[in-house]
């Protein structure tokens, strides 16, 4: 018998503050026209001082528990998709776990960049094919804007802080379908962070300190090829058309990316879930986020097909299929 991973509850967390288009204005040489036009953002949200990245994961995984109706001690499986954890050890999902009172299940990090909610979907969708567990929580929860340099206006303006959730469980009907990750790190200079432990804090590329590095319109050119790729990918697996999908739930980080992988599966942007706006491109939280808002705003419903998509850092990215 076949054993689907159905996700049986989303959450999300926004932590409070905002900061607008008109607010970067005041702090680099910038525009809302420019901002607006060449990323679709207008707002994002920034964690609060000594608010931290397990601080927003806790609360999207206590809202995305209580829509499964599911029990800490139900938990079997805690993964965290993160490339700000709290700490460099213990993990972000170690902290989760333990304000969840969920102790004893496997709980650990996946650094994927800002696909690290796909990436860590992809593994508990694999625990859970396997039988290996019935029920897990798989979170994307980022405060990025930490690592920001806000006097760069290349990278400041684009970027977000948030959390999002799903509770999977093991289901014989239906759920995830198939999961396709890839990763090219020949390319890790165009978009990275190149500071840490072993290769030191100060010493780095370029002296960089702790913050994002990006040449933006390579990204973006290697972002719509990949997403494109991919997507396609995962279409020819299911042996599905393109006009197949119910919604579309991309990455959430340039609305000309998402509008371009669109018009790729000839899908109306009605049927698109678009949070940019909002939220700006919270990493791996952007596809949790807009999958919650989405089944809360009562778009998604049972039944329907979900394409979820995601780029980043690494560079790393991919793609899930799967029936809600
Ligand atoms: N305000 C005003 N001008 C800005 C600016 C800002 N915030 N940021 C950059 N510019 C300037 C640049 O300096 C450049 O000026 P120049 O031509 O005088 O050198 C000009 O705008 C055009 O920059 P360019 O990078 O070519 O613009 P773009 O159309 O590629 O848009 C991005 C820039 C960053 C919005 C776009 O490349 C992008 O979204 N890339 C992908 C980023 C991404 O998704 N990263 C995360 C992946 S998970």
């Amino acid at each position: 018998m076949t054993i689907f991973a159905r996700i049986a509850g989303t959450g999300s967390y926004l932590p409070e503050k905002v900061l607008t288009n008109a607010d970067l204005e005041k702090l680099v040489d910038t525009s809302d026209e420019w901002i607006v036009s060449r990323s679709g953002i207008r707002e994002r949200h920034l964690v609060g001082d000594g608010q931290t990245t397990s601080d927003m994961a806790v609360e999207a995984a206590k809202k995305a528990m209580e829509a499964a109706g599911v029990d800490a001690s139900e938990l079997e499986l805690i993964i965290v998709g993160t490339t700000t954890p709290d700490f460099i050890f213990p993990s972000t999902a170690c902290l989760v776990q333990n304000r969840l009172g969920a102790l004893g299940c496997a709980a650990f990090d996946v650094n994927a960049a800002c696909s690290g909610f796909l990436f860590g979907l992809t593994v508990a969708d694999k625990f859970i094919r396997s039988g290996s567990v019935k029920t897990a929580l798989v979170i994307g929860a980022e405060s990025l804007t930490r690592m920001l340099d806000w006097s760069d206006r290349n990278t400041c303006v684009l970027f977000g802080d948030g959390a999002g959730a799903v509770v999977l469980k093991a289901d014989s009907e239906t759920g995830i379908l198939s999961t396709h990750l890839h990763a090219d790190g020949s390319k890790k200079d165009l978009l990275h962070c190149p500071v840490g432990v072993s290769a030191g804090f100060n010493e780095g590329e370029k002296n960089a300190g702790v913050r994002v590095l990006m040449t933006g319109s390579d990204v973006f050119k290697y972002a719509v090829k990949a997403l494109d790729s991919v997507v396609e990918e995962t279409l020819a697996a299911n042996g599905l058309d393109r006009h197949a999908i119910d919604w579309l739930i991309p990455h959430q980080a340039n609305l000309r990316i998402i509008e371009a992988t669109a018009k790729r599966l000839d899908m109306p942007m009605e049927r698109v879930i678009v949070t940019v706006h909002k939220h700006g491109n919270t990493s791996s939280g952007s596809v949790p986020l807009a999958l919650d808002e989405a089944v809360r705003s009562g778009k998604v419903q049972r039944g329907q097909l979900l394409l979820l998509e995601a780029f980043g850092g690494g560079f790393t990215w991919g793609a899930a299929l799967l029936r809600y």
